[in-house]
């Protein structure tokens, strides 16, 4: 979950530097993309951060930029063969005598050393001589690992998806590029084959399986992150920002399951309640009552509980139709990025969790352009209440104890023991405020 590196994150500020140091790759567009990476270098507000752009010369076959806290980025700049036995591109045009060998892990959690040990590393060498080429492509490739923390919602948009756009729209801008993907499980591939066929739509080579030689004109390995559910648009040279990404969902997603997209006009706004059951945390004890509430402030109510199994069409069709989304801090919450813009989002903040809420929801949500609004809950609308002294730290002062760090016993303690019983009173006062926004966004938008 999103807690997961919720200490190292703040404790270490993300490296903003630029991308310039990263060499476009040397294809038929290059010359476009030279022009806007020195636009990029020249003066812009990374530019401080920027290291020498010399540092690689260009006629480097092989170049890795490795400047970044979080991530790692290495490019072929030219004729490359993959033998995925032994994970590793040889790149195949000129070169001289000199061997370079780099290794990659492409994953962006390059400070986390746990979760990267998991990830396949990926040599690129230029000296040995290549194998023969047994598939010939003609467009580049673009590496990288669906492992680590695939398999949480929340991470297989901030650690896979959301750098995936990052990446294509920074180094592949309106190019043509095959998907090489380590740990491209199955599940993976069919929850997410809408969305993969929107960034191409060749099949995806599989690195852990398959036994093929693969020749490519250039490559690229890793994935570009801008920090927590980040689009930073001064870090891109065409300038992307999260609302394109939202974009490229919603195009994704009606133009493959367009007749149902067709909803009947609305008369209420509609409230999506993004709710959790059975042992896990952050239950609304209360759901029924606070359904009740938001149906009488003129809401109508849907009750939306995800699992793995739920395609992610269906989630999109209800929440982008919706006008607003209620729900307490977790991953399902990842679901906001299906939010129109200037629809109404509500987090509901446990108590401890202001920091993480705020990072991987709250922030996300303004820079997409939702009307956020935050329900922090007071001490006796939690269920820790039931488990602490009232004078215990845990009640009485959260950040004082995550001063110390956020450890797993921490982590379980506001996470997964806590579960929420809305004070009706107050929340009503917010369903009040979400509403009428909610209503002006309906009359707007439809
Ligand atoms: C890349 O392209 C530029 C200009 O298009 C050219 O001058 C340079 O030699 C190329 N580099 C490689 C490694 O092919
Ligand atoms: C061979 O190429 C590497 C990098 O491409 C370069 O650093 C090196 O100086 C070259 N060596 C010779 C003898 O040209
Ligand atoms: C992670 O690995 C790097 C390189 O091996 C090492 O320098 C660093 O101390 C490690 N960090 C932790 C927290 O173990
Ligand atoms: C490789 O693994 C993927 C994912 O598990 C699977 O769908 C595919 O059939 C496998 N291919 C081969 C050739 O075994």
């Amino acid at each position: 979950m999103c807690i997961v590196f919720f200490i190292l994150f703040f404790a270490i500020p993300i490296n903003l530097s630029s991308i310039s140091r990263l060499h476009p790759l040397n294809s038929s567009k290059s010359d476009h993309q030279d022009t806007n990476f020195q636009k990029l270098n020249s003066g812009g507000p990374t530019d401080q951060h920027s290291e020498p752009v010399d540092q690689f010369p260009s006629t480097s076959p092989i170049n890795c930029d490795r400047s970044h806290h979080n991530y790692d980025i290495c490019s072929i700049n030219g004729p490359t063969v993959l033998d995925p036995t032994v994970s590793t591109f040889y790149v195949t045009g000129p070169t001289n005598s000199t061997t370079l060998v780099e290794k990659v892990r492409p994953y962006p959690r390059k400070s986390e050393n746990l979760t990267m040990a998991r990830i396949k590393e990926i040599t690129v060498t230029s000296g040995p001589p290549s194998p023969p080429c047994k598939v010939q492509h003609n467009v580049p490739a673009l590496v990288f690992s669906a492992g680590g923390y695939t398999g949480n919602f929340f991470h297989e948009f901030n650690d896979g998806f959301i750098p995936l756009f990052v990446t294509v729209s920074s180094i592949l801008p309106d190019q043509d590029f095959i998907l090489v993907i380590s740990k491209s499980r199955d599940w993976w591939v069919s929850k997410y084959g809408d969305l993969l066929r929107s960034f191409s739509k060749h099949p995806i080579i599989n690195l852990d399986n398959d036994t093929a030689t693969h020749c490519f004109p250039s490559a690229s390995l890793g994935l570009i992150s801008h920090g927590l559910m980040t689009i930073d648009p001064k870090l891109i040279p065409n300038p992307k920002s999260i609302l394109h990404f939202h974009a490229l969902l919603t195009k994704t997603f009606s133009r493959n399951h367009h007749p149902s997209m067709a909803i009947p006009p609305k008369t209420r706004p509609r409230l999506v309640l993004v709710s959790r059951s059975g042992g896990v945390g952050r239950v609304i004890l209360n759901q029924n009552e606070v359904e009740k509430v938001a149906e009488e402030m003129g809401f109508e109510v849907k009750a939306f509980e995800p699992n793995s199994h739920t395609p992610l069409h269906k989630g999109f069709e209800l929440i982008h139709s919706s006008h607003a989304m209620v729900g307490v801090h977790g991953a399902a919450l990842t679901h906001s990025l299906f939010l129109r813009p200037g629809s109404v989002f509500l987090q509901v903040v446990p108590l401890g969790s202001e920091w993480v809420s705020e990072a991987c929801f709250g922030k996300p949500a303004k820079d997409m352009g939702l009307e956020y609004m935050e329900y922090k809950i007071g001490v006796e609308e939690s269920s820790l209440v039931e488990k602490y002294e009232k004078d215990d730290m845990v009640l009485k002062d959260p950040m004082a104890l995550q001063k110390k760090g956020w450890s797993n016993e921490i982590m379980n303690i506001y996470l997964r023991e806590q579960n929420v019983k809305l004070d009706l009173v107050r929340f009503r006062e917010f369903l009040k405020r979400a509403y009428e926004k909610a209503k002006s966004f309906m009359d707007k938008e439809g």
